[in-house]
């Protein structure tokens, strides 16, 4: 009697060990279903379609956590990178590696170039290019930004899918309104631009309307595993002097703004 009992404790144990092991084991990815990435730098960017998607489950590949579930009723895997071009790149390249993803939507904040964008406006990247990329010579900076080997785009520039571009434009329209609403050239570097000088020449040199520090990284990335996307920016500042306490005022609104153009995006 007193044997059979502890053989049944025996079996007890075991059982429970195996399904706690069972239930603590990470979901592997599931390559069959496909997803859209969404794709961002910071927690605020991606804290409204996070409240408003149902997670299933998280995994942590290269210390960034992927949020996999359901937004709109549609798959999507999200991400917070980090911030900058290296961390942005890593981040999608691991999403892509990791998960049948069909195409990458990237949303955040940026400063606005120019005349036309004013803070709480949105941007919709047409195309992307990396302003700080060149040479440092005795002269000083010279952009060389087409690269030498035919792998960074197109003549530098890397082009968002027209359909995700229109589908965005229309969404932003929708949640801020046309006349806040503007498609164009988006200049990405690792810098946090807040200068008058300098955001003077990415208007010139590059013909850009905004700057950020993600968006052309993630564009290289995209671009090499030929996976659509599209960049979406919400103004917080506008990259001169007054930059940095713009962000720290508007930063969050800005951010909650470019979520809902995602949100809007796919219930399309
Ligand atoms: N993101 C938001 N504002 C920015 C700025 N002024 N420069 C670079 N990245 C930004």
């Amino acid at each position: 009697m007193k044997m059979r009992s502890f053989f049944t404790k025996i079996i007890f144990i075991l059982v429970a060990a195996v399904m706690l092991c069972a239930c603590s084991a990470k979901k592997a990815p599931d390559k069959g279903q496909e997803y859209i990435g969404i794709v961002s730098a910071m927690d605020n960017e991606i804290a409204y379609l996070l409240s408003e998607a149902e997670i299933d489950h998280v995994d942590t590949i290269g210390k960034v956590e992927y949020h996999v579930g359901k937004l709109c009723g549609q798959p999507v895997v999200i991400s917070r990178s980090g911030i900058g071009k290296v961390l942005a790149a890593s981040g999608a390249t691991a999403m892509l590696n990791n998960y049948n993803i069909k195409n990458v939507i990237f949303t955040g904040i940026a400063g606005g170039v120019g005349d036309e964008t004013k803070v709480l406006d949105e941007v919709i990247a047409e195309r992307l290019v990396q302003h700080d990329y060149g040479m440092i010579s005795n002269d000083g900076f010279s952009w060389s930004g087409t690269g030498s080997m035919g792998d960074l785009g197109d003549e530098g520039y890397y082009y968002c899918d027209e359909e995700l571009v229109n589908k965005a434009y229309d969404a932003a329209v929708s949640v801020v309104g046309k006349e806040h609403v503007f498609k164009g050239t988006i200049a990405t570097g690792d810098q946090f631009v807040a200068s008058e000088e300098y955001v003077k020449k990415l208007s010139d040199d590059f013909g850009a309307i905004a700057c950020e520090m993600e968006g052309a990284s993630v564009a290289a990335v995209c671009y090499q595993y030929d996976i659509p996307f599209v960049i979406i920016r919400a103004m917080s500042d506008k990259a001169d002097g007054n930059a940095y306490e713009s962000v720290e005022n508007m930063g969050d609104i800005a951010a909650n703004n470019s979520g809902k153009i995602v949100f809007a995006m796919l219930l399309q």
